[in-house]
């Protein structure tokens, strides 16, 4: 049987360590249902929070702050690197560099007019779930962050398939599929399907 709270179900909906489970913040939450249910009203907020200021995506902090917005309410690590290893992800002592990194690809891009801002915005938001900075979260920050960037280039937010792509479904597995394309330097997928 699989853990009712992190259920296995999906291969790509990463396992937290016991450790980390401790530190939920709302102490009803027992079932997976309840935790989704918490971490997107916590969402919801923090799309309320973005709605009323000027915002630089590309920037270290503001990344951090984006999480602990999305995140904050539910887990007490919000808004931190996570310290231990992931099956998804970069080895945790290279999460701040990495990340730097990434915003600085992202930043010549932007100036040089590397790619298509559709592509700008994918690579960046690839790049992040592929580093998988945080203990949990990643996926739905990293697309937030596409989003955002997409806005920021004077683009629309992305559809990413247009279904919750937190359960587990054919497109989320469309998706995933996408992603791991992206992960051997392959973006067409991932750009049609943001658009889908
Ligand atoms: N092969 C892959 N390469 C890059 N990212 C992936 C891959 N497989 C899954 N992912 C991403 O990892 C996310 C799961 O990480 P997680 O931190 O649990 O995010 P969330 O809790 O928002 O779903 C998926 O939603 C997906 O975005
Ligand atoms: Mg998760």
């Amino acid at each position: 049987m699989s853990d009712p709270l992190f259920g296995a179900d999906d291969e790509a909906n990463t396992p937290l360590e016991a450790e980390e489970r401790h530190a939920l913040i709302p102490t009803y939450i027992a079932l997976r249902r309840e935790l989704n249910e918490a971490e997107q009203v916590n969402i919801a907020g923090a799309l309320r929070w973005l709605s009323s200021r000027r915002r630089e995506v590309l920037d270290e902090r503001f990344l951090r702050t984006l999480h602990k917005q999305m995140f904050g309410q539910v887990w007490h690590w919000a808004g931190t690197y996570r310290q231990t290893a992931r099956n998804i992800g970069v080895d945790a002592w290279r999460i701040p560099m990495d990340v730097a990194g990434a915003i600085d690809d992202a930043r010549y891009w932007v100036e040089h007019q590397t790619y298509p801002p559709d592509e700008i915005a994918l690579r960046f938001s690839h790049k992040l779930v592929a580093i998988h900075p945080f203990p949990n979260g990643n996926g739905r920050f990293s697309r937030l962050v596409g989003d955002l960037l997409a806005e920021q280039l004077g683009q629309t937010r992305f559809t990413w398939g247009s279904v919750n792509l937190v359960d587990p479904n054919e497109t989320r597995r469309s998706y995933v599929q996408a992603l791991r394309a992206a992960d051997s330097h392959d973006f067409a997928e991932l750009i049609a399907f943001a658009r889908s």
